[in-house]
């Protein structure tokens, strides 16, 4: 099986931990075949759009795409964050999180969770306004049938692929009674259809809390878009923190895998960015794509890397950018 993979490599330490990623994947027996797209605030100055037509039309054509980081200038009117624009493009409602043990100093031990947020409601809608000659501000927070619906269903098939037993529905329905409560009621007719896996409900607040005390409960985790901002980059910070978190995109139709961290500026052309994110950005690519023992050797070739200490400054080594990526693509080789 040939796949078409489509890389948008993006702003700042984006293109360097990319190429670290296309390296490992072409390191593995499988035929995938690569089309490059520009995206991002270089392509905005370069061609006016941060994300244009023809980036678009790569991803539609591709399998699956393997995306950087994009810088997003705080200060352009007008200017909406180009992998935003891509999410919302290609509805891709699930952002998927696995947060799991490193074998390293900085990870906690015994995490082994996956945390679902729903991609495109929520207070991140959009709906806002201002009353009052500017004294009170608005933002409406949306929840829908449909959208509850997919995302909880998403969960739950996610549980029976992965042969796990429990799904945590997050929500804050004691307070907001009609959005956190809708989502609460669609989370509790979904679960009915999956008698074998267990639904547990959380507040939210609880959540933040149990996630601290006691990680290790925890295998799925679902919620809304805001709440599921902040509780994946909490949990994110137990197992390595940024230049580790990596995420998963998924609609329908689409997906786009990323390291969940940014373009980070400073370390940009320096080559000392990690590209651990990145690579396991393509790993959970792979699965997307059904290649579960590829995914596994990708992982594994990580998580032996980081045991022997071959890893960039960030995690108290001493390797480049491209040799963290070598010694990764070395062994799956
Ligand atoms: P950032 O994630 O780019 O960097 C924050 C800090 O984390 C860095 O200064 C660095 O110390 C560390 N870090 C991040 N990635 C690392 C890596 N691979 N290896 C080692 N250390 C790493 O976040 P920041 O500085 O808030 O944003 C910079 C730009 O990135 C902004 O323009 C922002 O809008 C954009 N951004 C883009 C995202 C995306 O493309 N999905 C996500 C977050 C921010
Ligand atoms: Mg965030």
């Amino acid at each position: 099986m040939k796949y078409r993979i489509c890389v948008l490599p993006g702003d700042g330490i984006g293109p360097e931990v990319v190429e670290q990623a296309v390296k490992v994947l072409k390191a593995l027996p499988l035929e995938l075949e690569f089309t490059y797209g520009e995206i991002g605030y270089g392509c905005y100055l370069k061609k006016g759009d941060a994300l244009p037509e023809e980036t678009i039309k790569k991803v539609e054509k591709a399998d699956a795409t393997l995306f950087g980081a994009v810088t997003t200038p705080p200060n352009i009117e007008n200017y909406s964050s180009a992998i935003l624009r891509l999410r919302q493009h290609f509805d891709l409602y699930a952002n998927l999180r696995p947060c799991r043990s490193f074998p390293h100093e900085i990870s906690q031990k015994g995490i082994s969770m996956y945390i679902v947020r729903e991609n495109t409601e929520d207070l991140y809608s959009g709906v806002e306004r201002v009353e009052d000659n500017g004294n009170k501000a608005v933002t409406e927070m949306i929840i829908t049938r449909k959208g509850s619906e997919r995302i909880i269903r998403y969960a739950f098939e996610l549980a029976r692929e992965k042969n796990l037993r429990k799904v945590t529905v997050v929500h804050k329905a004691n307070v907001l009674r009609e959005t956190c409560g809708l989502f609460r009621k669609v989370a509790l007719e979904i679960a009915k259809e999956y008698p074998a896996i267990e639904m547990q409900e959380m507040l939210v607040d609880a959540c933040a809390m149990q996630l601290i005390k006691n990680p290790g409960q925890f295998e799925i985790i679902v919620t809304t878009n805001m709440f599921g901002d902040i509780l994946s980059d909490e949990a994110s910070m137990l197992v390595g923190g940024l230049g580790l978190a990596y995420s998963g995109n998924i609609g329908k139709e689409k997906a786009v895998f990323e390291p969940v961290h940014g373009s980070a500026p400073k370390y940009a052309g320096k080559n000392v960015a990690n590209p651990a994110a990145a690579i396991l950005a393509a790993k959970l690519m792979l699965e997307f794509l059904g290649e579960d023992e590829a995914a596994k050797k990708v992982g594994d070739a990580v998580m032996s890397a980081i045991e022997e200490g071959d890893v960039t400054q960030d995690l108290g080594g001493k390797l480049t950018t491209e040799q963290a990526g070598d010694a990764v693509a070395r062994r799956i080789k």
